[in-house]
C-alpha cells in the first residue's frame, strides 16, 4: 500500500496495523505525516525513527509531538548533545538522539531503558543504534531520501505475535 501525501488516505492507518508508506516533498510534509502518527499514539509506544543524517527524523518528531498533544510552547528540535529531551502534554514525549551514542551500555547506564518501559510516549531517533534494546512492540519509521526534497516514509508496526 503506497500513499501520498495528497492522498486521502485513513486517518486510523496505525493502528489497522499495517504497512503504510507516504512520499513528501517539503519539511512542512513530512511534519504533515508526524502529526499524523502523533494523533494515533497512546501511552507507552515508541517510535524508532531510522534514516541517514539530515533525512528529516527530527522534522517527522516536530510533526509527532503536535500530532500527540504537545503543549505549544515548547520547541522541539534535536536533542543530539543531550541524547534526551523531554517535551509536556497531554502524554509525555522523550524524545531521543542516539546519534552520539559510544556503546550501547551508555543506554543503559542513562537510565533510557526506564523511559521505554514507562507510560510516556518515546520518539527515538538512530534507534538501529539501539535494535537490540528496542521493545518487541514499537513502531518502525523508516525515511529514505529520494533527492533534495523528496522523502519517502515507511511506517511499521512491528509487535511480536
Ligand atoms: N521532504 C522533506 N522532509 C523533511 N525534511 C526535508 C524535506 N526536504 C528537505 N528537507 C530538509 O532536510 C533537513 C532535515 O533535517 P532534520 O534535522 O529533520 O533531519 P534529521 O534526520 O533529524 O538529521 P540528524 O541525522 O542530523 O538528526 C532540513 O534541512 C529540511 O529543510
Ligand atoms: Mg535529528
Amino acid at each position: 500500500m503506497t500513499q501520498t501525501v495528497e492522498a486521502n488516505c485513513s486517518a486510523d492507518f496505525l493502528i489497522r496495523g499495517r504497512k503504510s508508506a507516504f512520499k513528501t516533498h517539503s519539511p512542512e510534509e513530512t511534519q504533515e505525516i508526524g502529526v499524523r502518527i502523533g494523533r494515533q499514539l497512546n501511552p507507552g509506544d515508541v517510535v524508532a525513527l531510522i534514516g541517514d543524517l539530515g533525512v528529516g527524523k527530527t522534522c517527522l518528531t516536530q510533526g509527532i509531538a503536535h500530532g500527540a498533544g504537545v503543549y505549544q510552547d515548547q520547541t522541539v528540535n534535536s536533542p543530539s548533545y543531550i541524547l534526551i529531551n523531554e517535551y509536556e502534554g497531554k502524554i509525555p514525549i522523550y524524545h531521543i538522539d542516539l546519534y552520539r551514542l559510544e556503546r550501547l551500555e551508555d543506554i543503559v547506564d542513562l537510565g533510557l531503558e526506564e523511559y521505554l518501559e514507562g507510560d510516556g510516549i518515546c520518539v527515538i531517533e538512530w534507534a538501529d543504534r539501539m535494535s537490540e534494546l528496542l521493545p518487541e512492540n514499537h513502531i518502525q519509521v523508516k525515511i529514505t531520501g529520494e533527492d533534495e526534497f523528496t522523502r519517502a516514509i515507511e511506517v511499521l508496526p512491528v509487535s511480536a505475535d
